[in-house]
């Protein structure tokens, strides 16, 4: 599937645009040389996860080391979500445990990272008494700095929201990964205002990255062995840079997909996540003329019922998302589709929930997060609609999409039985080390035996599906 023979120029092509971008320098590990160990932690979004690496190469510049060992940390953050109630209340459970070890170790510091400090500000350091820094999403580069103030005593806190912050600049840090895929941010922010979500609180307003420092960043990682980028945004079809150095045209989001399928064949891309009303037939068109670009779009549905959209400031109606669904299968015939979708918003009815199942058999999706709605202290919803849908029959329709997807997972899996993927190897078999696992470019999780050919993580290799459970197919090396 992937073209070999084009390898080389594409690479080289893009090194060469590349070098107008900054600097990527990797900083060296070498655990003797810290004087201080810090830990991180993530919870969320794969946007919080990706930022964790920004802050772990901010905090090694300075001569802090990373540690996986939190009993041996001198610095512990804890990079936050607020999305829904129950993710705060976990980060709130997992600070009454780091409380101990802050007893234990005198002088070790306690950092509250992301979209909980942001949503809190200094409000955290004094409803929660063991915190020493509260620092948002766009002030991580004022971490060493605050650090310092911490350590003389003071409570640190930064919860600017900046409208330029990309943090373009900065090489993340590795942090946990399998050495074949890496998240890649190309925007900061939402200027959505879906009016049961927090984000555009937390994060600020929407702004792209220097569509340079992206490329650039992209084919350092290629050069280092990774396989797979997967670029990420909140609402990644409007993505749109446009140089202020220079004249050039402005770069949307299928310009950029494009750029980096073009570092080389042997690179996958993917992104998430799409917005409904932004995905342009450009992009479908790109991503069907470029196969290192998975066939698979995270598309959230929220729901499929009119009404309820419009409560929800979702800007799109039921026949406006099938007919999108509709595009995506005429341009790729053969791409995933997943979707999120949230039971028991504000006047939630029945025939409002039955909206949503049968949008969710028209879609086929292959997999879904879903959610019951959980209202956040500041959103539009949380204003202007009253959040009176009762919990038990916020769960008794959740319970019910939550079998409907399980059966339209395994009805996708059944589907491919028979069928022949290219697969990037990720690793072993989570059950068996005899076992490789892998991805389609569908982002659909395939294990298969080992054998004798001599593969390795980061290979790709063709699999025929001969089986498969709900959430993986199983196959054979051809
Ligand atoms: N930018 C993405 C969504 C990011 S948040 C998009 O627009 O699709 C991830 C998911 O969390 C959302 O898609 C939504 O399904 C869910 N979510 C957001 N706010 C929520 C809330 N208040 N209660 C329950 N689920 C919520
Ligand atoms: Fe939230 Fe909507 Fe923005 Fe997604 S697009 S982050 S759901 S406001
Ligand atoms: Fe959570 Fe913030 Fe992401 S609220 S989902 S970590 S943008």
């Amino acid at each position: 599937m992937f073209d070999l023979a084009t390898n080389k120029t594409a690479l080289d092509k893009t090194q060469d645009e590349g070098r107008q971008g900054e600097a990527f320098a990797p900083f060296a590990v070498d655990l003797n040389a810290y004087q201080k160990l810090f830990y991180i932690e993530s919870y969320g979004c794969q946007m919080n996860f990706a930022d964790s690496e920004v802050v772990a190469a901010i905090l090694q510049k300075e001569g802090f080391g990373a540690t996986r060992n939190l009993e041996e940390a001198d610095l512990i953050f804890i990079n936050t979500c607020s999305i829904r109630e129950k993710a705060e209340q976990t980060v709130r459970k997992r600070l009454t445990e780091f409380r101990k070890l802050k007893e234990q170790k005198r002088g070790m510091l306690v950092g509250v990272l992301g979209c909980m400090a942001e949503r809190l500000k200094s409000k955290f350091l004094e409803e929660e008494k063991l915190v020493d820094l509260v620092v948002g999403p766009d002030a991580y580069r004022s971490l060493p700095g605050l650090v310092a103030e911490a350590e003389g005593g003071q409570k640190a806190v930064n919860v600017l929201l900046s409208r330029e912050e990309t943090y373009s600049d900065i090489a993340p840090v590795r942090l946990d990964s399998n050495g074949v895929s890496a998240y890649v941010s190309i925007m900061r922010g939402c200027n959505n205002m879906c009016s049961f979500c927090v984000v555009p609180f937390t994060r600020g307003r929407e702004r792209s990255r220097d569509a340079n420092s992206i490329i650039h960043e992209c084919t350092s990682l290629f050069q280092e062995g990774y396989k797979e980028v997967t670029l990420l945004g909140q609402n990644v079809d409007s993505y749109y840079y446009q140089d202020s150095n220079n004249n050039s045209a402005p770069i949307t989001f299928a310009i950029l997909l494009e750029s980096v399928a073009m570092i080389s064949p042997q690179l996958r891309v993917r992104f998430s996540t799409s917005h409904p009303k932004d995905i342009t037939d450009e992009v479908l068109q790109t991503m069907a003329r470029n196969n290192n670009i998975c066939k698979y779009i995270h598309l959230p549905v929220q729901s499929g019922s009119t009404r309820v959209l419009q409560l929800m400031n979702r800007t799109y109606t039921r026949e406006w998302y099938m007919s999108k669904v509709d595009r995506i299968r005429e341009i790729m015939p053969d791409c995933g589709i997943s979707s999120d979708v949230i039971t028991g918003f504000c006047t939630e009815e029945e025939r409002d929930h039955l909206d949503t199942i049968s949008i969710m058999e028209y879609s086929k999706y292959d997999f879904s997060y879903m959610f019951f709605y959980s209202e956040r202290p500041g959103t539009l919803a949380q204003r202007r609609y009253v959040d009176d849908i009762p919990e038990p029959t916020k769960k008794r329709r959740l319970a019910e999409i939550v079998s409907i997807q399980n059966r339209l997972s395994l009805e996708s899996n059944k589907r491919d039985l028979g069928k022949r993927f290219e697969v990037l190897i990720e690793g072993d078999s989570k059950k068996n080390s005899n076992d490789w696992k892998g991805r389609s470019s569908q982002n659909k999780v395939i294990v298969f035996p080992k054998g004798d050919r001599e593969l390795n993580k980061g290979d790709y290799v063709t699999v025929h599906v001969t089986d498969c459970t709900q959430a993986t197919l199983l196959g054979e090396i051809v």
